[in-house]
């Protein structure tokens, strides 16, 4: 499958859309507590971000409508009443994954089928009954020896899995390790039987990586986000540039140096980073935009920390195009009818002669792969560009995306867990005003009162 750019009768307006219509049925392959869920879910969000249609169909959530807290025991594959639960559980997923996909409203492109499928006639049949409704497959193996990560799963799953609700942590631990073993009997890993599937084996999350048969740029896709993914703890900062000359005058775009109290943030952001807390001996990497206020706010980091310090062309802010030096006033006098085509799409609109927030999320994907690879790192960016990396880690819809307050002064920490991001804001003591514009008005940038209070969601 390929992906074209549409372009709509209404001016201004692009859509991304695929040219065909290939379904794709990602099966997820491996023993439990292998970061299956992880990566389904990181694949899920990165798919809402671009604009593909996905759902995961979670096996052990249509087991539990009929065996809610199973013990290790029932999986045993000589547990004959368990196989048949279990199987049925797998024949409710797939009937409704390809309901889904033959469902003309959901217009379904991705399914991700999470559970272990870890013999291969579960796989054949999932491919057979994939086949003969006119889905491709790609499986996707997570093979993992290194105990710490397994470790680390197993944890998760105690405290926070649906299986073990309100039972002693140990005890659920301990039978969670008993139902790993129970698969281990019967599990089959991917092999040369197998060659004519399309499949990617992941060793260790991202350490290792095979792949065999990519036969689509949607899959292919797919496979180089997996690859790119791993799990090692880490946190992500993100910051506006301090004000700005422009901030303070209301006016969009342009290149303008940062004010004195942008200048102040600036100084202030190297302490602000230290009490968000970064564990000891942490490097970080600081990426700016090329612009001259992003730079300029990240100076005194660089200084003080001696971090590398990367500057990225993708991060520039949001083309404004023929709209760019003015203020949101000046604009809803100039081009009336833009500024309210904005406010009814503003995901979709695109500026005259640049860009909409459809395009920055496209030209931010290399960024987003990067950061994947990537450990620590602060990105000192501008307001739109910033709510288009917000809403990858935290699944903000298209629709709310661009219009999520993001103040200026203010650090955000995201640390990825395994079932969501965690963030926290931290608000630097430095006043400045307010560049958020509700829809439907063309308000000046209003003062913004400062405060130090911190946020945890
Ligand atoms: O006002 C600051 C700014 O970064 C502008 O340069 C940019 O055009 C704007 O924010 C993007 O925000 P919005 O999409 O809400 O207009």
């Amino acid at each position: 499958m390929s992906s074209s750019i549409i372009r709509s009768q209404e001016q201004h307006k692009v859509f991304v859309a695929s040219s065909d219509d290939s379904k794709i049925c990602v099966v997820m392959v491996g023993l439990p507590a292998r970061g299956k869920s992880l990566i389904a879910g990181k694949a899920m969000r990165y798919l809402a971000w671009v604009g593909i249609p996905a759902k995961v169909f979670n096996v052990g959530t249509y087991r539990r409508s009929n065996t809610p807290q199973p013990q290790a025991t029932f999986f045993d594959p000589h547990n004959e009443e368990g196989e048949r639960m279990r199987r049925a559980a797998a024949e409710m997923a797939v009937t409704d994954m390809i309901n889904w996909f033959h469902d003309d409203k959901s217009k379904g492109v991705v399914a991700i089928l999470d559970a272990t499928n870890s013999t291969k006639e579960r796989r054949k049949w999932i491919y057979e009954r994939c086949r003969d409704a006119d889905i491709e497959t790609l499986f996707v193996e997570s093979i993992c020896d290194d105990e710490e990560l397994i470790m680390n799963n197993i944890l998760e799953v105690k405290t926070d899995s649906p299986d073990y609700q309100g039972q002693d942590p140990e005890l659920a631990a301990l039978d969670f390790r008993k139902r790993i073993l129970n698969y281990e009997k019967a599990y089959e890993t991917i092999d040369d039987n197998e060659k004519h599937y399309t499949y990617v084996k992941l060793i260790n999350v991202g350490s290792t990586v095979i792949i065999n048969q990519i036969k689509d740029y949607l899959s292919s896709r797919l496979v180089y986000y997996i690859q790119n993914l791993h799990i090692k703890p880490r946190s992500i900062w993100l910051s506006r540039h301090g004000e700005s000359e422009y901030n303070l005058t209301g006016k969009i775009g342009g290149d303008s140096n940062i004010s004195e109290r942008g200048e102040a943030y600036a100084r202030a952001l190297p302490d602000l980073l230290r009490k968000s807390g970064i564990p000891p001996n942490t490097k970080i990497v600081i990426w700016t935009s090329t612009l001259r206020r992003t730079i300029q706010t990240a100076r005194h980091l660089k200084a003080e920390t001696g971090f590398e310090k990367l500057e990225w062309k993708a991060l520039d802010e949001l083309d404004s195009g023929v709209c760019d030096g003015l203020t949101y006033e000046q604009i809803a006098e100039k081009y009336p009818d833009d500024f309210k085509a904005r406010d009814d799409d503003k995901y979709n609109y695109r500026y005259r002669g640049g860009e909409s927030y459809r395009d920055v999320v496209i030209r931010l994907e290399p960024i987003i792969m990067e950061l994947e690879r990537s450990e620590n790192v602060i990105i000192v960016t501008h307001q739109a560009v910033l709510r288009c990396i917000y809403a990858y880690f935290m699944n903000v819809p298209q629709e709310k995306s661009p219009w999520m307050e993001v103040p200026l002064h203010t650090l955000i920490k995201l640390t990825p867990r395994a079932y969501g991001t965690q963030e926290t804001r931290f608000k630097a003591d430095i006043p400045a005003v307010s560049t958020w514009r509700g829809k439907g008005t063309s308000a000046k940038h209003q003062e913004f009162p400062a405060d130090k209070e911190e946020k945890t969601h």
